[in-house]
C-alpha cells in the first residue's frame, strides 16, 4: 500500500487507487488494441539500460544455476469476481479474516464482530507471508509456521452501516476491534490428504495486535524522542502498525516491516515543535483512521513522541510464544515494505528494505556480527548492531551504499544529528542529505544467495516528471513499475559497490506510449504492471505479484519471471485474484511444492461498502462480507510448483 493523501477511512482511496467503475470503462475501450508484442526493441534497450559495455553481469553469469523454465499454462488477464489459477494447479483457501485460531475462539459473526472476538481470530488484510518448517508430525505429516501480516483495515468493509466518507459511525469499539484486526498471526499448519489446514489451539498459535506489548531495541532504544507520557524509558512500546511485506531471517524469526505508520494519527503540532519537521517527513498525521478520537497515543497533540515509536522492522521469535517482539532501530525509520535476508560469504547478515513513497530510497543493512548456524541463540540480536546504507544509483551501472553513521560526512550536529538515534529516527532526512537516488516507490527486494543477485520491485510513480527521470527511473509519470536487478560482486551481499541493470519495464508492450521492454517471447497475457510483492523458489526463479495492475484493466496476480537465458525479462501469467483485491505475500515451502498466496482487499472498490463489495469472495454468501485469505497453492500431480 502506498500513502499519498490524507484522506479518511480507505487506504485504497489514500493510495491513489483508481476507481473500479474506471478500470472497466478503460478496459472496455481498450479492447481493441490489445494485441501482438511490438516490444523487441524496446527490450534490447532494457538489456543495456544504465551499463555500459564494459560493465558486465559477469558474476551474476557465473553463479546462476541452470534453472527450469516455468512450464505451467499460463491464465488469461481478466477481471471477475474469483480468483483463477493455471490448469494443473489447485488453489485452497487456508485462512480468511475471522477464522478461529483456538478452540475457544468465537465464530465469525461479521454483523457483531469486536475486539475481544477478532483477538482470537485471524486478522484482517494479510499481507506479507512467511513459512518456517517444523519437523514432520509423528505420521509423517509435513508442518510449519505460517506468519501473516495483517497490513490495514477496510472499516467500510468490515462493519455494516460504515461509509467510507464518513467518520461519524466510527466508535471506540470499532476502533479497538481494528486494532484487533492488526499486526500479525503466527499459526502452525500441516498438510493432509486433503491439504493444508491450521492446527487449532496449537501452542505456538499467536496473534499480534496494534496493542500488543513490545520493545524498542538497538541504539536508538531509550532516546528521549521516543519517551512518552505512557513509557518515560523509550523502550516499552504497545504494537505495530500496518505490517506491509516483511522477511524471515536464516535464524527463523519473523520480521514484520511497519509502512505506512502515518495513517494512524491525528492532531496538530505547533509550527515550532522539535518533531513537526520530522513528522512532516513521514505524512504524520495521515489521518486514515479515527483511532485517535478514542485513544490518546494515536494523538499527535497529546503525545507528540508516539510516532517516532512506529516504522521500524519488528523482529518476532515464532518458535517461543510468550517472547517481546523486538523493534530493531539498526534498521532505521522509514516506511519499511518488507525486509528479507541473505547470509553474506563473510557471515554478516544483510537485509534489504524499500522505502515505499514516490521518490523514496533504497537501504541495506550489514550486520557487525556474524551468523552461527550452529547457535540460533547467538543470531537473536545481530540486528542490534551494524551499518546502514542507503543506494546511489549512478549512470554508469553501478550503485554506492552510502552509510547512514553519526558523524561521517554530513550526519552531524551542523545538520541536526546529534546522535546515531538522530539518524535513526531520521533516517529519510539522513538519505536525503547524503544523495541517496529517489526511487518509483520501492516495495518488495528479494537477494538470491544462489545467484548473488537482488531483485527490486519500483510499483510506480504517476508523479516523476521528465525532468526528474534518472536511468535507474527512466520514465516520467511512471504509472506501471520497474524492476531492477542488482548484482553484488562475486556474490559478496556486504559491498559497498554493486551494479545493477533494468530487468523489464512493466505495462502494456502493444502500447508504445506505455513505453514498456518485455522480452518480446513474452505472450500477451505474460506482461504486468505494478509490481510489489516478490519471492524467489526452490529453483532460484523470480515470482512477482502486483498491486495496481488492475489499472491496465486486468486483475492482479502472479506472475513467474525468467531471469536468465533467451526468456531473460519476459513473464508468465500464474494465478489472478478477484475484483478489488491485490495479491501479496508470495511464499515457497522449502521444497517448492506448494506456494502460499495472500488475497488482500477484495472486495474494495469505488462506492464500495460492507452492504454492497465488488464480490462476495471467498464465501459468495450474502450473509458474510469478502474476506481477506490466504490460499495455498499445489500442483494436482504433486510436482514442484512453476513446473
Ligand atoms: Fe503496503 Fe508498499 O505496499
Ligand atoms: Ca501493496
Ligand atoms: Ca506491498
Amino acid at each position: 500500500m502506498d500513502e499519498s493523501e490524507n484522506l479518511p477511512l480507505n487506504p485504497r482511496v489514500a493510495a491513489g487507487a483508481e476507481t473500479i467503475t474506471g478500470i472497466v470503462e478503460r478496459r472496455l475501450s481498450r479492447r481493441g488494441f490489445i494485441g501482438g508484442l511490438t516490444a523487441v526493441s524496446g527490450f534490447a534497450l532494457a538489456a543495456c539500460a544504465g551499463r555500459p559495455a564494459e560493465v558486465t553481469n559477469a558474476s551474476a553469469q557465473e553463479m546462476a544455476r541452470s534453472q527450469p523454465a516455468f512450464s505451467f499454462p499460463e491464465i488469461a488477464r481478466g477481471l471477475d469476481q474469483t480468483h483463477h489459477v493455471a490448469e494443473g494447479y489447485r488453489a485452497d483457501i487456508l485462512l480468511r479474516w475471522g477464522d478461529p485460531l483456538w478452540a475457544d475462539s468465537p465464530a465469525f459473526d461479521p454483523l457483531n464482530q469486536s475486539a475481544t472476538a477478532q483477538v482470537r481470530q485471524f486478522g484482517y488484510n494479510n499481507d506479507f507471508v512467511g513459512f518456517v518448517p517444523l519437523d514432520p508430525d509423528t505420521d509423517g505429516a509435513p508442518r510449519g509456521l505460517l506468519c501473516v501480516n495483517h497490513e490495514y483495515t477496510s472499516t467500510f468493509l468490515m462493519f455494516p452501516g460504515i461509509r467510507a466518507d464518513d467518520p461519524a459511525g466510527i466508535t471506540r469499539e470499532i476502533a479497538l476491534t481494528e486494532i484487533a484486526a492488526h499486526g500479525g498471526t503466527i499459526v502452525e499448519i500441516r498438510q493432509q490428504a486433503s491439504g493444508w489446514r491450521p492446527v487449532i489451539g496449537s501452542p505456538f498459535n499467536r496473534r499480534l495486535t496494534a496493542d500488543t506489548p513490545m520493545e524498542l531495541t538497538g541504539p536508538a532504544a531509550g532516546h528521549l524522542r521516543l519517551q512518552t507520557t505512557d513509557d518515560p524509558s523509550g523502550i516499552k512500546v504497545l504494537g505495530t502498525l500496518n505490517n506491509c511485506a516483511g522477511g524471515i531471517t536464516p535464524w527463523g524469526t519473523y520480521l514484520m516491516a511497519e509502512e505506512n505508520i502515518n495513517g494512524y494519527f491525528l492532531g496538530d503540532l505547533p509550527k515550532d515543535h522539535p518533531e513537526t519537521n520530522n513528522h512532516k517527513r513521514m505524512g504524520v498525521p495521515g489521518g486514515w483512521y479515527r483511532w485517535g478520537r478514542h485513544i490518546e497515543r494515536f494523538d499527535v497533540s497529546k503525545a507528540p513522541n508516539e510516532p517516532n515509536r512506529f516504522g521500524w522492522i519488528v523482529e518476532v521469535d515464532p518458535m517461543d510464544p510468550a517472547s517481546t517482539p523486538k523493534k530493531r532501530t539498526a534498521l532505521g525509520r522509514f516506511k519499511h515494505e518488507g525486509a528479507e535476508s541473505v547470509v553474506a560469504p563473510d557471515g554478516r547478515v544483510v537485509l534489504y528494505s524499500g522505502d515505499d513513497q514516490r521518490f523514496d530510497y533504497i537501504y541495506k543493512f550489514v550486520s557487525a556480527g556474524r551468523y552461527n548456524p550452529a547457535n540460533r541463540a547467538g543470531n537473536m540480536d545481530l540486528l542490534d548492531s551494524g551499518t546502514l546504507y542507503c543506494a546511489r544509483f549512478n549512470e554508469d551501472g553501478t550503485v554506492t551504499w552510502l552509510p547512514l553513521v553519526f558523524g561521517a560526512g554530513p550526519l552531524t550536529p551542523a545538520n541536526g544529528f546529534n546522535s546515531q538515534a538522530d539518524v535513526l529516527i531520521e533516517t529519510r532526512r539522513a538519505g536525503d542529505i547524503l544523495g541517496a537516488t529517489p526511487m518509483d516507490r520501492p516495495e518488495d527486494i528479494e537477494p538470491d544467495a544462489k545467484s548473488g543477485r537482488v531483485w527490486v520491485m519500483l510499483t510506480n510513480n504517476d508523479r516523476r516528471t521528465p525532468d526528474q527521470v534518472d536511468a535507474a527511473n527512466p520514465r516520467h509519470s511512471n504509472r506501471f513499475g520497474h524492476i531492477i536487478e542488482i548484482t553484488e560482486p562475486g556474490g559478496d551481499f556486504t559491498s559497498e559497490t554493486s551494479t545493477w541493470e533494468i530487468l523489464v519495464r512493466c505495462g502494456d508492450p502493444s502500447i508504445a506510449e506505455v513505453g514498456a521492454t518485455w522480452n518480446p517471447l513474452t505472450s500477451e497475457n505474460g506482461w504486468l504492471a505494478s509490481p510489489d510483492n516478490c519471492a524467489i523458489d526452490a529453483s532460484g526463479r523470480l515470482w512477482v505479484s502486483t498491486d495496481g495492475n488492475d489499472d491496465t484493466g486486468a486483475a492482479d496476480g502472479l506472475w513467474a519471471i525468467e531471469t536468465d537465458g533467451e526468456r531473460r525479462g519476459s513473464g508468465r501469467h500464474f494465478f489472478r485474484v478477484p475484483i478489488g483485491a491485490e495479491l501479496c505475500g508470495p511464499r515457497f515451502t522449502p521444497g517448492g511444492e506448494t506456494l502460499f498466496v495472500a488475497i488482500q482487499h477484495p472486495g474494495d472498490g469505488d462506492g464500495a461498502s460492507f452492504e454492497a463489495p465488488t464480490t462476495r469472495w471467498p464465501d459468495f454468501s450474502d450473509a458474510a462480507p469478502p474476506r481477506p485469505s490466504v490460499m495455498a497453492i499445489t500442483r494436482t500431480d504433486g510436482g514442484v510448483v512453476g513446473g
